[in-house]
């Protein structure tokens, strides 16, 4: 099979079930019963209604498009968090919907490792990475600070090409999964502008990025070779000269071939489930991240494609500030969050470690019940509530095309999460279940 594109891509999407929970640790790191209350020192300033030019798109393409956002998670990111009173944990505000970082929100407080991936604050909508800090932007259609002044083709654009509102000029920085989202078609993505365009406008100018000159030029050249690798996985590029050394490299043990249940599909479905996979971007977390040289970066080790974190990989090094959200581990695989440290599962159709035990049924309960094939509670940062808006049938076709990728033997860790945090997140994923909470 061809090796799937590389990308720096980033986080993803969805972070959605997102469920940060504010339970307090006491001095020898016990949890305390009840949850503390939630960060405090974050205070807005109130929402301010925008402008929006007119809507020329038809309902059938908004509705699309709505489809593709909530199931790609653009919420998780752009919309910023606040404790949601009905969850009783922080997730995105749907007053605030999809208007980018608050003018005046906080910086990450913590400290990203000297090779974790990144670390997102405390309105999961500014993320510190090892060389910079980033901030979502105001996706509502408002003229002056959102897009309603940008054109559908600049909006195509942006994923085409990998730079700011499409154009020649600085690049488009991580964790915005631009290089994922670029599998889809044209349509798809003017059918997630016509959704954008309906949604109500909110004044709200985020602040510009906080990454060195040097670091653009580098990420330009890494976004081409990006755009370069996904139409022809065997392109010969070279390595970046000069720039700092790579980090100290991971030690991972070897991949083991694992060994596949017959099952056959269409293959009309296992390409549809591929693209799911694809613009979805399961890889970022579930396969395991290595320092690449032809990027200069970390990304996707295709090698170990989708079997999620390898056994003995680190966790998290860097740690979280007190309101920070999510720390991004070495191999984007491992997962620090302020109630514990969560892992990515094998999705390769290995039979003993991966999805190759699993029935489709199973497969569909995460998404319709969230639960894990085992019956556990499922855990964040797996954005199993976005991906629920799918339809069966597109679940169907994903879990087809898991079934077509090669087995890999990896028997991932159970999430270090205290007793207290699960019951907190059987609670949350039964809320979202039904279907009252906010913005996934
Ligand atoms: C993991 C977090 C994350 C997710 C998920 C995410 N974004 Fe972003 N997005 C960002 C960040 C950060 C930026 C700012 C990047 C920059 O400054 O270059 C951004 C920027 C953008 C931009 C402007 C790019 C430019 O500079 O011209 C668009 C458009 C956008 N996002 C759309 C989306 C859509 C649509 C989705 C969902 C399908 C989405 N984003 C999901 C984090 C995210
Ligand atoms: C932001 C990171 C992230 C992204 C993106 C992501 N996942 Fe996950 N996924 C996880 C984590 C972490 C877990 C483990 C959760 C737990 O232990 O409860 C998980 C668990 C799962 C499970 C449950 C496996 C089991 O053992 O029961 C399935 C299935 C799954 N993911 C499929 C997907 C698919 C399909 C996509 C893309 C459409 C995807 N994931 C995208 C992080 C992610």
């Amino acid at each position: 099979m061809t090796e799937p594109s590389r990308s720096l891509g980033g986080l993803r999407s969805a972070f959605a079930p997102c469920v940060l929970l504010a339970l307090g640790l006491g001095p020898a790191g016990v949890l305390h019963a009840q949850p503390q209350a939630p960060p405090s020192s974050v205070t807005l300033k109130p929402v301010r209604p925008g402008q929006a030019p007119p809507n020329p798109y038809t309902k059938k393409l908004i509705a699309r498009g709505k489809l593709l956002v909530l199931s790609g998670g653009c919420n998780t990111c752009h919309t910023p968090w606040r404790l949601d009173p009905k969850l009783g944990v922080p997730a995105p505000d749907a007053t605030r919907m999809l208007s980018g970082h608050p003018e005046g929100a906080p910086d990450p407080g913590g400290e990203v490792g000297p090779t974790d991936i990144a670390l997102i604050g405390p309105t999961f909508t500014s993320f510190r990475l090892p060389f910079g800090t980033t901030y979502s932007l105001n996706l509502t259609p408002d003229i002056d600070t959102g897009t309603g002044s940008w054109t559908e083709k600049m909006f195509i654009d942006i994923f085409r090409k990998g730079r700011h509102l499409g154009g020649d000029g600085r690049p488009v920085y991580p964790p915005m999964p631009w290089s994922w989202i670029r599998y889809r078609s044209d349509q798809d993505l003017k059918a997630i502008f016509a959704y954008l365009r309906s949604i109500p406008p909110l004044r709200n100018l985020p602040p510009t990025e906080k990454i060195p000159p040097p670091v653009a030029d580098a990420v330009i050249a890494m976004n081409d070779k990006i755009i370069a690798l996904q139409k022809d996985p065997n392109v010969k590029l070279l390595a970046p000269q000069g720039g700092p050394p790579p980090p100290p490299a991971l030690d991972l043990k070897p991949v083991v071939r694992g060994r596949a249940p017959k099952r056959t599909y269409p293959a009309d479905m296992v390409t549809k489930g591929r693209l799911l996979v694809m613009a979805g971007d399961c890889n970022n977390c579930h396969t395991p991240w290595v320092y690449d040289p032809v990027l200069g970066a970390p990304a996707p080790d295709w090698t170990r494609m989708l079997s999620g974190h390898p056994e003995g990989a680190p966790d998290p090094q860097g740690k979280l500030g007190p309101e920070d959200n999510l720390l991004v581990g070495p191999t984007f695989t491992s997962f620090r969050l302020p109630f514990g440290v969560t892992y990515s599962k094998n999705l390769t159709p290995d039979i003993d470690t991966g999805s190759g035990g699993w029935t489709e049924e199973q497969f569909l309960a995460v998404f319709r019940k969230g639960r894990h094939t085992d019956g556990r509670t499922i855990v964040p940062p797996m954005p199993w509530d976005g991906i629920r808006n799918l339809p069966d049938a597109d679940l169907r076709a994903i879990f087809a095309y898991l079934q077509s990728v090669p087995p890999i033997r990896c028997e991932t860790p159970l999430p270090k999460v205290p007793p207290q945090a699960l019951e907190m997140l059987e609670r949350v994923n039964g809320i979202k279940l039904s279907g009252t909470a906010g913005p996934s």
